[in-house]
């Protein structure tokens, strides 16, 4: 078995008395997606946040490529090759789609450049080859917030591309879309392991596209892991079912 890119061992994050992330674990394989799923104030965002660097972990640990990150920064992590994209649209809406990729790139270069070359020699993709890659190519010049909100998201995704990772966290990239845009969300997430070899961590409420795209699933309630298995596994797990996907839900 080839080692886990990423490892999420007894993690818990604790915000004063409310524990919103409860000792959980699970791992993501190299070429994995990987999903997330859970009744609002399950503990999702949080867990991205803890991953991400964005908040410290009360307990367990998190490694990624076999190396603790546990409490690193969010640069950091960075460059090590986690990238991230967000639930509501966030790039530079000002600027021009070519300006918003130029930035995500110098950004993430910009905290010591000489360790991020030494560590990621391979790093910063090609700018035009990205637009080329998410149908954005025609766009470059356009101003990112003029797009259709659809395109937008998928700037987003873009900005997450010129990290160079090898692990991107996406939370909730089917939000707000429509259902023809659902449906190009998904081939993108199966094109970004596909054609460019990275593994994706995704939270998300839209049940079809969940079970359409991931490997495995894991299933949060208040924090709490109740369970982690395919598609087919989580679907007809009973405390799954009463705890968030209801007795008559129907996987359209
Ligand atoms: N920075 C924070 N400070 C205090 N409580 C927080 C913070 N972030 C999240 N929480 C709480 O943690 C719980 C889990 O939230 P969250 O991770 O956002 O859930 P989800 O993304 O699954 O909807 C919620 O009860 C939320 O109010
Ligand atoms: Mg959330």
């Amino acid at each position: 078995m080839t080692a886990p890119l990423l490892v999420v061992d007894s993690l818990t994050r604790r915000f004063g008395g409310l524990v919103a992330a409860s000792d959980v674990s699970f791992t993501v394989a190299p070429g994995e997606i990987f999903g997330i799923i859970g009744p609002n104030g399950a503990g999702k965002t949080t867990l991205f946040n803890v991953i991400a660097g964005h908040y410290r972990p009360t307990a367990g640990r998190v490694s990624f490529e076999g190396k603790d990150i546990s409490g690193h920064a969010a640069d950091e992590v960075g460059r090590r090759g986690i990238a991230r994209t967000f639930q509501a649209v966030h790039i530079f809406k000002n600027e021009t789609v070519r300006a918003n990729l130029h930035r995500a790139a110098v950004l993430a270069r910009r905290h010591n450049p000489l360790t991020w070359l030494s560590r990621r020699p391979h790093a910063t993709p090609d700018l035009e080859g990205t637009a080329a890659f998410l149908g954005l190519d025609m766009l470059l010049d356009n101003v990112a917030g003029s797009l259709a909100y659809g395109l937008q998201k998928t700037v987003g995704v873009g900005l997450a591309m010129m990290v160079g990772p090898k692990l991107m966290l996406m939370d909730e990239p089917a939000a707000g879309l429509n259902p023809s845009e659902k449906i190009a969300a998904a081939a993108l997430i199966r094109r970004l392991r596909d054609e460019r070899g990275i593994s994706v961590l995704l939270v998300e409420h839209d049940m079809p596209l969940v079970m359409g795209i991931c490997d495995r699933i894991l299933v949060l309630n208040q924090g709490m892991p109740i369970a982690l298995g395919t598609p087919a596994d989580v679907k007809s797990d009973k405390s799954v079912i009463d705890a968030y996907l209801g007795e008559d839900y129907e996987f359209a």
